[in-house]
């Protein structure tokens, strides 16, 4: 028999886009603005997102792939390198995710890749503070998380190390 059990649980909230406040359908907007740059020649699938920082700007980029496939890079991990190039004093409040797939419509938010969960936990770290999190399809319903680690409970950050 353990001598504990444990349990994560996360909570996030599908919503009509319509719904939502104005900053963040502005947000979802970028985001898909930023599809239309993707570099997705090997699998065809378009990855937008859009980030809104404490200083009122908003930053975008698209996922990059590469004929050497472990070096695509996501679109979200484009977009944080992006952030902290750029203005690395600013905090990222909300990061809207949107993804397209030319060969079928995509009507149902997609999940980050754990690669790219574990970064937006490190960007979390690195403000101390939580950043919003908006999915999107092309269409359909807006999943709104109050923060990456919903997407990655049971994380690992710098508080283990040193
Ligand atoms: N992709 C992203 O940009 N973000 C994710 O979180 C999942 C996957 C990209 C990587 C690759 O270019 C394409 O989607 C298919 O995996």
């Amino acid at each position: 028999m353990p001598d504990h059990n444990h349990s994560l649980q996360v909570n996030w909230q599908s919503v009509n886009a319509e719904a939502l406040p104005q900053a963040d359908q502005i947000l979802l907007a970028a985001a898909a603005e930023a599809l239309d740059k993707a570099y997705a020649p090997y699998s065809n699938f378009h990855v937008g997102a859009a980030v809104l920082l404490d200083n009122g700007e908003i930053l975008s980029g698209a996922n990059f792939e590469n004929a050497a496939y472990p070096m695509c890079l996501c679109a979200e991990r484009s977009t944080l390198a992006t952030v902290i190039s750029t203005y690395p004093e600013a905090k990222i409040l909300q990061m809207a995710i949107r993804v397209r797939n030319p060969q079928k419509p995509v009507s149902q938010p997609a999940a980050p890749c754990g690669a790219c969960r574990q970064v937006m936990v490190e960007a979390e770290h690195r403000q101390s503070g939580d950043i919003k999190i908006l999915l999107q399809g092309e269409s359909g319903p807006v999943y709104v998380l109050a923060s990456a680690k919903v997407l990655l409970p049971f994380y690992f950050d710098g508080s283990f190390l040193g």
